[in-house]
């Protein structure tokens, strides 16, 4: 059984991959520091799969740590790396603490394993491309100038694994150009832990629906969208979990010979705000109390993958709608409001 090192792996899309790992076959090995997840998600893996798997809490931007951890993890086929700090709004306020992070979790992993033919998935994101001019985003869109210091770390990321496959390393690298991933399991035991008030739109409707917080407020109404509020390309974690192994998969292939490749995962659909509020209102037949507020700084208007090359070359497609994703979301929260981590 292939070894799949799941760094981040006890976090939201982390813990939906191990679960799909363990339904492909793989055995996964997850190293996490629990910086943003909890450890009782270790158990909720359990309950799903049947067993636990081998865990090491290693903070991997501890040079030395990593290094003990390939010597004890030698075997892995593997690794998909998804550890790092991800706060856009925190990564503005602390540059320092996100570059630290992400680049040195990233650089050791890479050296750690450094010669060994690895199969390595990299979590990116739509960020790279801010605004793209035409829509839907392909893969050759040109990245832009990042928004953010954590939209940085996954830009010099991506040139850092490309930079490292030419000069003639044994990886075999696929990077993941997340869009907007929301949604839980459809156990509702493993779903998204956001810490304090949620950044993000779906995690803040679950929590206002089941009273923790009050009305959401939709950032803008006056974009040059059909109802004027921003389009984004709203992808379920389950889907997400799968592209993973579909990634693996591709690399194992006989005769695969790309080094660097990435691939957008998104629906290739748009979905406003005000669209994602309904989708709510009606899988759930929950009511939603919203108001309308400013413009949230930093915002793109409207993104939108491309995904033929995700369907031709990682065959791969994404399979559940807005609906699913919004009552998956809902049932978690629930799950988390009567046994609360
Ligand atoms: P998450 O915070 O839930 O998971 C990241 C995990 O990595 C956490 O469990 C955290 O404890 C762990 N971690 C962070 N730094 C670490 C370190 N130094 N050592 C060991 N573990 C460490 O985030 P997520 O939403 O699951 O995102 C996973 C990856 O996908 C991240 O790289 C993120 O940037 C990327 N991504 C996320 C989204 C999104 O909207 N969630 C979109 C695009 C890309
Ligand atoms: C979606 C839409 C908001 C909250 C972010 C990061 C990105 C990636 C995914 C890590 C936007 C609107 C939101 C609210 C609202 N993360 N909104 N009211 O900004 O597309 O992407 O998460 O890689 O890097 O930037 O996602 O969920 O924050 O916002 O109106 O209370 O919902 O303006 O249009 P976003 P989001």
């Amino acid at each position: 059984m292939s070894k799949i090192l799941v760094t981040g792996g006890l976090g939201y899309i982390g813990s939906h991959t191990v679960v799909e790992l363990v339904n492909a076959g793989y055995e996964p090995v997850i190293v996490d520091n629990l910086s943003n997840s909890n450890i009782k998600i270790l158990d909720q893996i359990t309950h799903i799969i049947g067993f636990t798997p081998v865990f090491y809490e290693l903070d991997l931007s501890d040079e030395q740590a990593v290094k003990s951890l390939a010597l004890t993890e030698p075997d892995v086929t593997g690794i998909i790396h998804f550890a790092a700090y991800k706060a856009v709004g925190e990564s503005v306020a602390l540059p320092l603490k996100y570059y630290q992070n992400n680049f040195y979790s990233l650089i050791n992993i890479l050296q750690a394993y450094y010669g060994k033919a690895i199969n390595l998935v990299f979590s990116s994101s739509c960020t790279v491309y801010g605004q793209p001019d035409v829509l839907p985003v392909t893969e050759d869109a040109p990245v832009k100038p990042a928004q953010s210091p954590y939209g940085n770390t996954k830009q010099i990321a991506e040139e850092i694994l490309q930079d490292m496959v030419n000069a003639g390393s044994n990886y075999k690298v696929i990077a993941l150009r997340y869009f907007n991933p929301v949604g839980a399991h459809d156990s509702a035991l493993i779903g998204e832990l956001p810490i304090g008030v949620p950044q993000n739109l779906v995690p803040f409707i679950t929590q206002s629906a089941i009273g923790k917080r009050g009305a959401i407020t939709v950032y803008g109404n006056d974009y040059d969208t059909p109802d004027g509020s921003c389009i984004r390309d709203y992808i379920h974690v389950v889907d997400l979990g799968k592209a993973h192994v579909a990634a693996l998969k591709l690399m194992e292939g006989a005769g695969y010979a790309t080094g660097y490749d990435m691939f957008n995962l998104g629906t290739g659909n748009g979905t406003s705000v005000l669209q994602v509020i309904k989708a709510f209102e009606e899988s759930t037949g929950e009511k939603l109390t919203y108001q309308i507020g400013p413009r949230r700084p930093g915002d793109v208007e409207k993104v939108w993958g491309d995904v033929t090359k995700s369907k031709k070359v990682l065959n791969w497609q994404a399979e559940l709608g807005v609906e699913a994703m919004m009552s998956s979301a809902w049932n978690w929260e629930k799950y988390l409001s009567q046994s609360p981590f």
